[in-house]
């Protein structure tokens, strides 16, 4: 990591700055209330160790996101025109003040070739034990438990010197209780595995396929959602200039066995897509085929099935990240706690080429997460974003909050009833998808088995984005007062569209399941996007990029309204879908042929 050229900078700038004017005085920089699903369990063991993230003041993000809304927005002339990694780098660099302070503490503290840095040197990393961490900010690290009962080591309040607090945005972990849970909900195993249970016209060879042929609501399969979704004839024209990637968490595997059966069964000619996709492992994630944990690897197996199902042969690539590891009081070798967001998005943004449309199924409660912590990932998805990304999160699987095990309808900030909106649907520069059940018509999802209800919701942490003004606001004005007080109508709105998401057919295990939730919703609408780019690209325009600002001014019209249903939770029928945008299925499910239409590449009988 550069570390010379770092020392350098760093011994030059300790004798350019005039440290006697400094405060070096501590105060408390952030704290944050314990999230309810928490208990205080003990003092943190001092040797455990973590990796410490410092998010340095960007220089000039303000005018990132003027970018970014820019080469968006399908009326401006910039339109498509995505920023180069070094474009955003520049944009975002911290000022040298800024970057001078920030290193010359750190070196009271490490020796500077320990300190890593991001491109745009935004961040700077370090991994230490408690008992440093604790001196460097100041703080006591404790264990918490979660209901679940998983532990994780955090601390409610962390101090910094007085200089550094407009220098430094955010540190993680120190406040921040975001897990990354998978939406995705598991139901039993089929029980006949012969898989008789599933139409088996759903994956089988069918001339013109109709909904009506190979669609069952009783399994659904990658014919199913081609055919619905009217990707089943297109067929991709430049793969190689394509891609489309997929973040694994949590020791989520990959399975390429179950893949493979799973496209021998429901794609035969996408066989190949089970060994080809390629696996990068960041900080230490596994790349077994094997989850270290029982019941895990289900996640991995809908992401990975579902996309190559759909969008075969367009190349996948996965990551895995390690990081917010259940803390486990006597293992012998304790994994290095990190914040897995921040340290996937920051590996993502060092490369040079990045997938053009990301698939993300991980979500948490926005009220575990600290507004700094938000704030800074969500600018780094920001950043993905300028750089031509599309990047797509499920919605949420427990509603507006209170269905899951586990889950309450509790504000932090006043121990009030209230909505819970999920993180990072609730940043502006992603794509939050919700789910859907049913064929004719699809309404909002909700299954009684196991609770799975489509999440919708307002943000606390984000103001609405101009983009969506309109849409919301016409929304609003239909709900009136209904839920008055429970959610915050100025936030950042979602799920902005909606894909099918009961009852997904999977491998896993070498076993037939059935799998719910916005998890399944996600990677369909990531596969079919990628097919647009597909599409695009070979007619020589750019990719789509950042979706949003397009959806709501022009591309809404390739998508077939939802109007029925709700995000049902806390004890009342949550948003209700409606006539037009709503925060229960965004503007609905995307029709392909209405798509490319929309993308200017109609060619007038769907003859694409
Ligand atoms: C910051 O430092 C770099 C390299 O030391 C220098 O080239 C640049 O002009 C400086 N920028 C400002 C705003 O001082
Ligand atoms: C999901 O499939 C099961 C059978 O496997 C069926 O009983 C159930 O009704 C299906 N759910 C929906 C919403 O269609
Ligand atoms: C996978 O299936 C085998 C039986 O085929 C079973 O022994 C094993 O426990 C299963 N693994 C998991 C993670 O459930
Ligand atoms: C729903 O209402 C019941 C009965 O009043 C209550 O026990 C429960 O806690 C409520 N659930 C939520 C999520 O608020
Ligand atoms: C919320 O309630 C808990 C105990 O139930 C209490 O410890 C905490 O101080 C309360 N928070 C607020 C903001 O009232
Ligand atoms: C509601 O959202 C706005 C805009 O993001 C924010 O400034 C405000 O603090 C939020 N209110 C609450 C109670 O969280
Ligand atoms: C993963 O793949 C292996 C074969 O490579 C298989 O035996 C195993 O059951 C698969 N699934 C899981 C969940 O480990």
């Amino acid at each position: 990591m550069r570390s010379t050229a770092l020392f350098v900078a760093a011994l030059s700038a300790g004798l350019c700055v005039a440290k006697p004017f400094q405060n070096r005085a501590y105060a408390v920089k952030e704290t944050h209330l314990l999230p309810h699903d928490f208990k205080r369990e003990s003092d943190a063991p001092s040797n455990h160790l973590i990796r410490l993230s410092v998010g340095l003041r960007q220089g000039r993000f303000d005018e990132l996101e003027k970018h970014l809304y820019e080469t968006s927005d399908p009326d401006h002339p910039r339109y498509g025109q995505h920023l180069s990694a070094e474009e955003v780098n520049e944009l975002v660099k911290p000022g040298n003040e800024t970057l001078d302070l920030v290193r010359e503490w750190l070196h009271e503290h490490v020796e500077p070739q320990h300190i890593e840095c991001s491109p745009a040197e935004d961040f700077m990393s370090i991994t230490l034990p408690v008992a440093k961490v604790e001196k460097l900010l100041d703080t006591k690290y404790a264990v918490y438990r979660h209901v679940d009962g998983s532990k994780l080591i955090r601390t409610l309040e962390w101090k910094l010197p007085l200089h550094l607090h407009e220098h430094i945005d955010a540190i993680q972990p120190t406040t921040s209780f975001f897990r990354t849970v998978p939406q995705a909900r598991t139901l039993v195993e089929v029980p006949d595995q012969s898989s008789e249970s599933v139409n088996s016209l759903s994956y089988k060879h069918v001339k013109n396929p109709t909904v009506a042929k190979v669609c069952d609501t009783g399994g659904v399969t990658p014919l199913c959602l081609r055919t619905l979704y009217e990707t089943v004839n297109y067929v991709p024209k430049v793969p190689g200039k394509n891609q489309v990637g997929l973040a694994n968490y949590l020791g989520e595997v990959n399975n390429r066995s179950d893949a493979r059966i799973y496209l021998e069964k429901y794609r035969p000619e996408a066989v190949k897509g089970a060994d080809q996709f390629k696996e990068i492992s960041i900080a230490g994630g596994t790349l077994s085929q094997f989850p270290a944990t029982p019941g895990t690897g289900v996640e991995g197996a809908l992401d990975v099935e579902t996309i190559l199902g759909i969008s075969w042969p367009t190349p996948l690539l996965g990551w895995s990240t390690a990081g917010d590891p259940p803390f486990v009081p006597d293992a012998d070798n304790p994994e290095v706690d990190n914040e897995p967001y921040l340290t996937w998005v920051n590996y993502v943004l060092k490369q040079k080429f990045i997938p053009q449309v990301i698939s993300n199924s991980y979500e948490d409660n926005e009220q575990t997460v600290p507004i700094s912590y938000a704030k800074t990932v969500c600018s780094q998805f920001a950043q993905l974003s300028a750089r031509g990304v599309s990047v797509i999160f499920g919605s949420g699987d427990g509603g507006v909050g209170g269905v899951q095990p586990g889950g309450s309808c509790l504000s932090n900030v006043n121990n009030q009833t209230s909505f819970i909106p999920l993180f990072p649907s609730s940043c502006p520069y992603v794509t939050s998808v919700g789910g859907t059940v049913g064929f004719t018509p699809e309404v909002v999802a909700y299954d009684p088995r196991n609770k799975y209800s489509s999440g919708g919701g307002f943000s606390n942490h984000f103001a609405r984005p101009s983009y969506q003004d309109a849409a919301v606001k016409s929304y609003l004005a239909t709900i009136g007062d209904e839920f008055a007080g429970l959610y915050n109508s100025s936030g950042r709105a979602y799920p902005d569209i909606a894909a099918y998401s009961v009852n997904y057919t999977i491998i896993w295990n070498g076993t037939l399941r059935h799998v719910d939730g916005t998890s399944a919703a996600t990677p369909t609408i990531a596969a079919i996007f990628s097919l647009l780019n597909d599409a695009l690209i070979a007619a020589g325009k750019p990719t789509l990029g950042f979706l949003n600002p397009w959806l709501y001014k022009k591309g809404y019209k390739a998508f077939i309204d939802v109007t029925e249903g709700s995000t049902l939770g806390c004890n009342t029928t949550g948003f209700q879908a409606t006539k037009g945008w709503d925060a229960a299925s965004g503007f609905g499910t995307p029709r392909f042929s209405k798509l490319l239409k929309a993308v200017g590449l109609d060619d007038g009988y769907g003859h694409y």
